[in-house]
C-alpha cells in the first residue's frame, strides 16, 4: 500500500492558545430547584464526587498549560458552580452579570468582587448570563436568547466589549443558553445542534459558518455541545462520542471528562469555566 503524503482533505494544523480561566468549587452544589428542564430536585447529588469531578476539570486544564483562577463558593448558592455565568470578558472589559432567577441573583455581586480587579468592570442594565449566552467567536460575539438573556443584553454587551453581536434565539428549553447549543472551536469554527435554533438563526449561523460541525443530537442530549475549546485540545463530555469523532476528523484533540454530578444541574464544562481574555 502507498503512503499517502499529501492529503489535501487534511485539515490544517491547529495551534492551541494559553487560555486564562475562572472557576468556583462546587463546595454547596445541589439541586434544590429546578431553573432549566435538567434538574430535579428529587433526584440525589453526591457532592463528593462533583467534587472529584470539577477537580479532573480543573487539572485537565493545568495540564494543558492553561491558567486557573478559583473563586469561593458561597453557602446558598447552589448553582455557582458555572462560573460561565458570572461575566463575560473581551480585551479586558468585563461586562457584569445579571441572572433571569432569583434564586442565582446573588451571585452577580460575588462574580464582580472576584473579577474587578482584572479590568475594568460595567453593571449591566439587563438580564444577561454571561457567558451562558454570549460566545466570544473571533471578533464577534454570538449572543443567545429565548429563555435567559434578555435580547436588550445583546447592545449592550455590544456596547461594553466593542464587539459586533450575532443574536441568535434559542428555542429549545434543554438548550436555554448558548452554550448547550453551540460550541466555539476557534475563531472562525463552531459546532452546534441546528434544531436548537430558530429557522432565522439557522440560516444565520448556516451563512457565517458553512462548514461548521452539525453535531448529533445525542452529543447533544448529554451536554456534549457545552465544550471548551483552546484552538487545539476541546474538553467535551467524554458521553458525546461522534462529537470528538467529529472533532479529531477536523485536526482537534478531544479530551473527554465526566461530569455526570454537575448535568444534574443542567451543566457541563463550558457552564463551569469563564475565560478571561486580556
Ligand atoms: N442550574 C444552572 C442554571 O440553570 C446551570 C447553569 C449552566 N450554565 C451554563 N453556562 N450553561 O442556571
Amino acid at each position: 500500500m502507498t503512503a499517502v503524503l499529501h492529503d489535501p482533505a487534511a485539515p490544517a494544523a491547529r495551534t492551541p492558545i494559553r487560555r486564562h480561566y475562572v472557576m468556583c468549587p462546587p463546595t454547596h452544589f445541589a439541586v434544590e430547584y429546578a431553573i432549566n428542564p435538567w434538574m430535579r430536585p428529587d433526584v440525589p447529588v453526591d457532592r463528593g464526587l462533583a467534587l472529584d469531578q470539577w477537580e479532573a476539570l480543573r487539572r485537565t486544564y493545568v495540564a494543558l498549560g492553561h491558567e486557573v483562577t478559583v473563586v469561593d463558593a458561597e453557602p446558598g448558592l447552589p448553582d455557582m458552580v458555572f462560573a460561565a455565568n458570572g461575566a463575560t470578558i473581551v480585551g479586558g472589559r468585563i461586562y457584569g452579570a445579571r441572572f433571569r432567577y432569583a434564586e442565582r441573583a446573588r451571585e452577580a455581586e460575588l462574580y464582580r468582587k472576584a473579577l474587578v480587579d482584572l479590568g475594568p468592570y460595567t453593571e449591566p442594565r439587563y438580564v444577561n448570563e454571561g457567558e451562558g449566552d454570549l460566545l466570544v467567536a473571533g471578533d464577534v460575539l454570538l449572543a443567545g436568547t429565548g429563555f435567559r438573556t434578555d435580547p436588550r443584553a445583546h447592545a449592550e454587551a455590544a456596547r461594553v466589549l466593542h464587539r459586533p453581536v450575532l443574536s441568535l434565539e434559542l428555542v429549545d428549553p434543554r438548550y436555554y443558553h448558548l452554550d448547550t447549543a453551540l460550541t466555539v472551536l476557534s475563531d472562525h469554527d463552531v459546532a452546534y445542534l441546528p434544531e436548537a435554533f430558530s429557522p432565522r438563526s439557522r440560516g444565520i449561523l448556516a451563512g457565517r459558518y458553512p462548514h461548521a460541525i452539525h453535531a448529533d443530537p445525542l452529543d447533544a442530549a448529554v451536554l456534549g455541545l457545552n465544550a471548551v475549546s483552546d484552538g487545539l485540545h476541546v474538553v467535551l463530555p467524554s458521553a458525546a462520542t461522534g462529537l470528538a469523532a467529529s472533532l479529531r476528523d477536523r485536526g482537534y484533540e478531544p479530551i473527554g471528562v465526566d461530569l455526570s454530578e454537575l448535568l444534574k444541574g443542567g451543566g457541563g464544562p463550558k457552564c463551569c469555566t469563564l475565560e478571561v481574555r486580556a
